[in-house]
């Protein structure tokens, strides 16, 4: 076994991805949305794995040896065994570094089981294209299928059984448009609940869910369009659409849950009124309590400066098109 050193950037989804399939395996974490994201380049996580007299998991220079740490592990028996070794995986110390606002609550599983699995596989010296180190990243988190490129990337939820159809491909790289999206921490409290047992509840009990899941065939083309286009209202359109539905879901489920707090209500109203006012920017909220908007690198200061002066906001972080995951392996 090697060291590997791995970095990988967040990624925000456009196009959002809510909910599981349930025609197939657990274990494969299919998603029963597409979703299209934008990798960020101000956001990421490294990690190093390397050979250890025990496992350990060490988060942002703290031992961890709860939930997170069995993920972490578990992810690394399904990258020894992906890389064709046979009987025990060997142990492993795995460090990792989120560079994410320390007010945080923002999404680090993504870049986190990128950074991971592209650190694993090469400490585990497998050989295996990017399209499958996806998948597998995928496995450990859904999100984190799309942290392997850079620019906007699209990851297709697929029919097949066996999942292999459900692939993240890169869609367009960093320079493809000068977009920004201005992230609007808000305060973070505990998370409600987390995004598996978010989403297992919204397919068992909100009558929202099939609507949902139907109508993100059509959200995913049309965005996909748009971005080609560089058309910025028609995106913005369908990716505030595509959020709001998501947390109409959540909100009919029973019983309800909702990841805002009153500023990110404020947040989003400001956005809205900026919006009319003739500041273009559009919102998406994922499964936490903070608020990005989507806009052109032109009005993006002009952007964090509104939102970041309103009241129970903590930080505001402008970011770009980020790059593609990477990995080195150390002597
Ligand atoms: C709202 O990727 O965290 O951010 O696969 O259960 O680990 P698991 O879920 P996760 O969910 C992300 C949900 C989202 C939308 C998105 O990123 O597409």
């Amino acid at each position: 076994m090697k060291t590997a050193h791995a970095v990988a950037h967040s990624n925000i989804a456009l196009c959002k991805y809510w909910g599981k399939r349930i025609d197939a395996p657990v274990e494969l974490n299919l998603p029963a949305t597409g979703s299209l994201s934008l990798t960020l380049d101000g956001l990421w996580t490294e990690t190093e794995v390397g050979p250890s007299a025990s496992d350990r998991f060490v988060l942002d220079d703290v031992t961890h040896g709860d939930d997170a740490a069995r993920k972490v592990f578990a992810q690394l028996d399904r990258l020894w065994r992906a890389a064709g070794h046979q009987g025990a995986r060997p142990a492993a110390l795995v460090r990792s570094t989120n560079h994410l606002p320390t007010a945080a609550g923002l999404a680090s599983s993504a870049s986190g089981f990128a950074a991971l699995t592209l650190a694993g596989m090469a400490a585990f010296e497998g050989d295996l294209d990017r399209t499958r180190l996806s998948a597998l990243a995928r496995m450990g988190s859904g999100s984190a299928a799309r942290s392997l490129w850079g620019g906007f990337v699209r990851l297709d939820r697929g029919n097949r059984p066996d999942g292999e159809d459900c692939v993240a491909r890169p869609l367009l790289g960093t320079d493809h448009w000068d977009v920004r999206l201005v992230v609007v921490q808000t305060t973070a409290g505990k998370k409600v609940i987390g995004s598996t047992a978010g989403m297992e509840r919204s397919r068992t009990t909100s009558p929202y869910y099939g609507a949902w899941v139907e109508g993100s065939v059509s959200d995913l083309d049309r965005a996909q369009a748009a971005l080609l286009a560089r058309d910025l209202p028609t995106l913005g359109a369908i990716v505030e659409h595509s959020c709001f539905k998501m947390h109409a879901c959540m909100l009919a489920s029973s019983p309800p849950f909702l990841y805002w707090n009153g500023t990110t209500v404020e947040v989003m109203r400001a956005a809205w009124s900026a919006r009319a006012e003739g500041l273009e920017g559009y919102v998406t909220i994922d499964a936490g309590p903070h608020v990005k908007v989507l806009c052109t690198s032109a009005t993006a200061a002009t952007w964090a400066k509104r939102l970041g002066e309103l009241p129970g906001v903590v930080a505001v972080q402008t970011c770009a098109p980020g790059p593609d995951a990477h990995v080195e392996v150390r002597p």
